[in-house]
């Protein structure tokens, strides 16, 4: 099983993105990072390409949800660009994240993987009651979505390090377990609530952490990666 630490690159231009990688030149191991919508959108497929090209595995975090066939269709366009890991919603049905593995799946078989968002973190028990008339709870609306996920054949799902566990005994060990909502224990938490230092989201069970401003935002990022690489990993 690969661990590992995902730095969230959640800057709006190539340029601040390139300053801060810069840091982590002189690394051996370039870090993994994740690439979201905003960058993206603001600076197209070459800043992926050029990220790649750096050394850096790549998390593109696009989150796609619409019909299946055009799910597969894009898929098989971000299939092109190399990235290690990519995700969709598991609230587009199973029979969409079966198109997208189709999609993603290139001619010799290999493919990215593949993980999907159950419930984003910023929808509540009350949103998902009252606007969107699903009448379970929180905690069984991921835990089934991760099910449709796993049963459609996906590679895992992003969740709080506080389901990791939870999610794993529902859909084995192997199933990925991609945590954002981390912190140090003498950090900020920010606008995240429900939070895990690096070591104890190891505990948890998390296959892959997302950190983005206790990295970031750091004085000395390089030291702050290089923190939640050793209590992350040991
Ligand atoms: O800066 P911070 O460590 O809070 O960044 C966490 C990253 O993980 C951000 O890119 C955020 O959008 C993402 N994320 C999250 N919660 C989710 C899904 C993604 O914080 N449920």
């Amino acid at each position: 099983m690969n661990k590992d630490v995902i730095i969230a690159c959640d800057f709006a231009s190539a340029e601040a993105t390139y300053e801060f990688l810069d840091k982590f030149k002189d690394l051996d191991n370039k870090p993994f990072v994740k690439i979201g919508m905003e960058l993206f959108y603001a600076e197209g497929p070459q800043i992926v390409r050029e990220i790649k090209a750096r050394g850096h595995k790549i998390f593109l975090d696009l989150k796609l949800h619409d019909i299946p066939n055009t799910v597969k269709k894009s898929m098989a366009v971000l299939s092109k660009l190399d990235v290690d890991i990519v995700n969709c919603h598991a609230a587009g049905t199973k029979a969409m994240m079966e198109a997208a593995l189709e999609g993603l799946t290139r001619p010799n078989g290999t493919r990215p993987l593949l993980i999907a968002v159950t419930q984003l973190t910023s929808t509540d028990q009350l949103a998902l009651d009252k606007e969107l008339l699903i009448h379970e709870t929180m905690n069984e609306v991921v835990m089934h979505y991760a099910k449709n996920a796993h049963q459609a054949g996906l590679d895992g799902v992003v969740c709080s390090p506080h389901e990791a566990a939870d999610v794993h005994d529902a859909c084995g060990e192997a199933f990925l377990t991609v945590t954002p909502g981390i912190r140090f224990a003498d950090g900020d938490a920010g606008d995240q609530k429900r939070i895990m230092t690096p070591a104890a989201a190891a505990a948890a069970g998390s296959d892959y952490i997302v950190v983005g401003r206790p990295i970031t935002a750091a004085e000395d990022p390089v030291a702050a990666y290089k923190r939640c690489v050793k209590e992350f990993l040991g």
